[in-house]
């Protein structure tokens, strides 16, 4: 008798554009490590939501499938306990946000903050992909294939499980029982982590990250480079911790938080200067990111194995993506060819 599993159900995933960074790790890997143990956690990597605003470089899409799943491995993401699986390989993911589509509207969709948002950022104008207004509703697909429970996202995500519950919650009326549960943002207490510029949030595309695989030289780099408080021109001026990114860091990456506590109190008061700082979360960063670079590399010697983890678990998830399917079809009174 296989005993029934009843851990709350956790789903998360990550577009496949690029590595992984430090606002990636703070924001949710550093979670997913401590709900993998006592959750059934799924992750998911959206290739094919990506592919919503990247259809012009697919190649890239898929290339990064396994750098994202490097990063995974080499933050300490255990294959034995999370399900790490591939969106374009799940087809009841689509299936779902075929119908999923007929119980939305096109003006719902063009509210989505998020979703607005991205369009301004990605220059689309009039021109917005089908799939891009769309994906919300991919998502939606993601999150109840799985019957998700808790997503743990950043705050930009909220409007996507909105969007996701009230499909559920339409769908169930539909079927006249809660054939599908809804789900629960569950937020990193951190908040988003800002690039080292400090002029937005954390992204690759924005030229202001911090990789996971970064080199030594590429973090010294960036952390010499890190915006502080442009006023605070000679050591003995007193100087500004709010929008000072090293101090941003240091909350985020240094355990210490007495000492990070002295260290501002001592920079307001004037006599501190940022290289020392930055001394000291270079220092944070390279302890931090080192051994990960280093198992990622243990990792990236054997894509074979890397492969398995993606073969088998894409194979779980299909069995549960499947079933959710079927479960959905059938109560809405579709049509199927299978006999009961
Ligand atoms: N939209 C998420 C992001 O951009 C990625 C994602 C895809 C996701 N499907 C998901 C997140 C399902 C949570 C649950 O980061």
């Amino acid at each position: 008798m296989p005993i029934i599993d009843t851990r709350p159900i956790v789903l998360t995933g990550d577009r496949t554009t690029g590595p992984l960074h430090l606002g990636h790790y703070v924001g949710s890997l550093k979670s997913r490590l401590v709900l993998q143990d006592d959750h059934r956690q799924f992750i998911l990597l959206a290739d094919a939501q990506a592919l919503t605003d990247n259809a012009d470089d697919p190649g890239r899409v898929g290339r990064n499938i396994m750098e994202v799943a490097l990063d995974y491995l080499a933050v300490g993401i255990d294959p034995e306990k999370s399900v790490i699986c591939v969106q374009s390989c799940l087809p009841a993911l689509c299936e779902l946000t075929m119908l999923f589509l007929n119980y939305v509207t096109v003006s719902r969709l063009e509210r989505n903050p998020t979703v607005k948002q991205e369009i301004v950022q990605r220059g689309f104008q009039r021109d917005i992909p089908a799939g891009f207004l769309c994906y919300p509703v991919a998502q939606a697909a993601d999150i109840t294939a799985f019957k998700a429970a808790v997503v743990p996202v950043g705050e930009d995500q909220l409007p996507m499980i909105e969007q996701s519950n009230e499909i559920v919650r339409r769908l169930n009326r539909q079927a006249g029982r809660e054939v599908l549960p809804e789900a629960r943002a569950l937020i990193s207490s951190v908040g988003r982590l800002p690039g080292i510029d400090g002029r937005s949030k954390m992204s690759k595309s924005a030229g202001n990250a911090i990789a996971l695989s970064a080199t030594p030289a590429q973090i010294a780099e960036a952390v010499q480079g890190m915006f502080t408080d442009p006023d605070h021109l000679r050591v003995s001026d007193p100087g500004r911790v709010e929008g000072n990114v090293v101090f941003t860091y240091l909350d985020a990456f240094d355990e210490n938080h007495d000492e990070i506590e002295e260290l501002k109190a001592h920079y307001r008061r004037g006599g501190l200067g940022d290289a020392a700082l930055k001394r000291r979360l270079d220092d944070c960063l390279q302890a931090l990111l080192g051994p990960i670079r280093e198992r990622r590399a243990e990792f990236a010697r054997r894509p074979d194995f890397v492969m398995d983890v993606l073969r088998a678990g894409t194979g779980r998830a299909s069995k549960v993506t499947e079933t959710t399917l079927d479960e959905v079809k059938s109560a809405l009174g579709m049509f199927g060819l299978r006999q009961a």
